[in-house]
């Protein structure tokens, strides 16, 4: 078995993230992390009916019985009234100030739990079991907690660092393929963002999922959660609470790439058609081709975007969805301005060289035919 460690570092705190084949049943990272109170697991049913015995089995050895509370499967869990249900269960549970929740899952189940755990009590001990591709290169980490709401996704949420994250690879061996898609696109995302090492490591995973072979039979996969890690908390390290007025390379903000075409359109389909990471492919290739028509990168960039989502996997095609331009258009606007934001496009100059345009150097005219031509062209395809 491997094993690999990092420390991830936010302020004066610092927490270690494990990576390996197996960590599941074989390893006793949790006893590093015994909380002396009671423990709760949030997870949905389908990963609890996969993994949840692994994990009461090895939580039972180390003397630790813990409570169980399932949410809902799939983003429209994502809400005040599961995190209402999940809190309530803490407070049936009793557990209190020592005590400690596992959230076992997703980046829903993640994002969810990690918010109760930051509000019970005023915070209590998480540790992160990231099921998922796209929670263990991403969500998993960083201490983003959140919502969605009327608004818009994550309107309301809180910077809250686990004190653990266990990464199995194994589980990766149930996952759909689309979320295997989507986690790529994320990967890629870091890849284009950090630069041309990370960027060509994660590419050579991409043809995996085109091929049906199976992404944990991949030679280097931890090292490439691992090196993903490193760069997500690199930028966590130097921003943890992505501060407002950042406007350089440096700043959190930069890991929205993809995000603004990205949330929009998953709200404007109202989270039934494209998984998060998929959303987020299609935001990226938007982001390139805005990029172009800024004159900020050239068509290489923008091919080389093209051609590493694709070989992700297939992403549904936008057309699929009767989804207008200007539904997008009013999403990304509506969003923004309930959080009183203007609009902040992350857009790459090259691979390595991301950078935050605001919406007022972005004429609207222009905005919009680029909006008009990739709905149009990507229905089409
Ligand atoms: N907090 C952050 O920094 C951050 C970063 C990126 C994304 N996110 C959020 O993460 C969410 C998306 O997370 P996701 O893509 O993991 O989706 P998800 O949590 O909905 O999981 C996807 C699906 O896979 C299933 N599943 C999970 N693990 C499995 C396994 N091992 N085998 C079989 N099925 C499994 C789940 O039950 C679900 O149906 C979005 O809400 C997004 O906003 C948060
Ligand atoms: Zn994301």
């Amino acid at each position: 078995m491997k094993r690999l460690t990092i420390q991830i570092r936010v302020r004066r705190e610092s927490y270690d993230v494990e990576v390996g084949s197996g960590l599941l049943v074989n390893s006793r990272p949790l006893s590093l992390e015994t909380p002396t109170g009671r423990c709760l697991i949030v997870s949905n049913r389908k990963v609890f009916g996969l993994y949840g015995q692994k994990l009461l089995g090895k939580l039972g050895e180390l003397g630790i019985e813990p409570g169980v509370y399932l949410i809902g499967d799939g983003e429209r869990f994502k809400s005040l009234r599961t995190v209402e249900a999940i809190v309530r269960s803490m407070s049936d549970a009793k557990l209190g100030r020592d005590g400690c929740v596992i959230a076992l899952g997703g980046g829903v189940v993640g994002d969810v739990a990690g918010f109760a755990a930051s509000v019970h009590l005023r915070g209590v001990r998480l540790i992160q079991i990231p099921t998922t591709l796209l929670a263990m290169i991403d969500s998993s980490v960083g201490g983003k907690t959140g919502v969605n709401t009327v608004h818009g996704k994550n309107m309301i949420g809180t910077f809250y660092q686990p004190a653990h994250v266990l990464i199995d690879t194994d589980v990766l061996a149930t996952l759909p393929q689309r979320e295997i898609t989507a986690g790529l696109c994320e990967a890629i995302k870091h890849g284009a963002l950090a630069g041309p090492d990370l960027f060509e490591r994660t590419t050579k995973v991409l043809d995996s999922n085109s091929q049906d072979r199976r992404l944990t039979e991949v030679d280097g996969l931890e090292d490439l959660i691992i090196n993903q890690l490193r760069f997500k908390a690199s930028i966590v390290a130097a921003d943890a609470k992505e501060d407002p007025a950042g406007c350089g390379a440096a700043s959190r903000k930069i890991l929205n790439f993809g995000h603004t075409f990205g949330h929009a359109l998953e709200k404007s389909t109202k989270y039934k058609v494209f998984k998060h990471g998929e959303a987020v492919g299609w935001g990226m290739l938007f982001a390139a081709e805005l990029s172009k028509k800024l004159e900020l990168a050239d068509n290489t960039v923008v091919e080389l975007l093209n051609d590493v989502v694709r070989r992700s996997g297939s992403l549904p095609p936008i057309g699929s969805t009767n989804v207008r331009p200007e539904d997008i258009l009013d999403a990304i606007r509506f969003d923004k301005k309930s959080a009183g934001e203007d609009t902040q496009w992350i857009l790459l100059r090259a691979i390595g060289q991301p950078v935050i345009v605001p919406q007022s150097e972005v004429p609207s005219n222009l905005l919009r035919s680029v909006l008009k031509d990739f709905v149009r062209h990507r229905s089409n395809s």
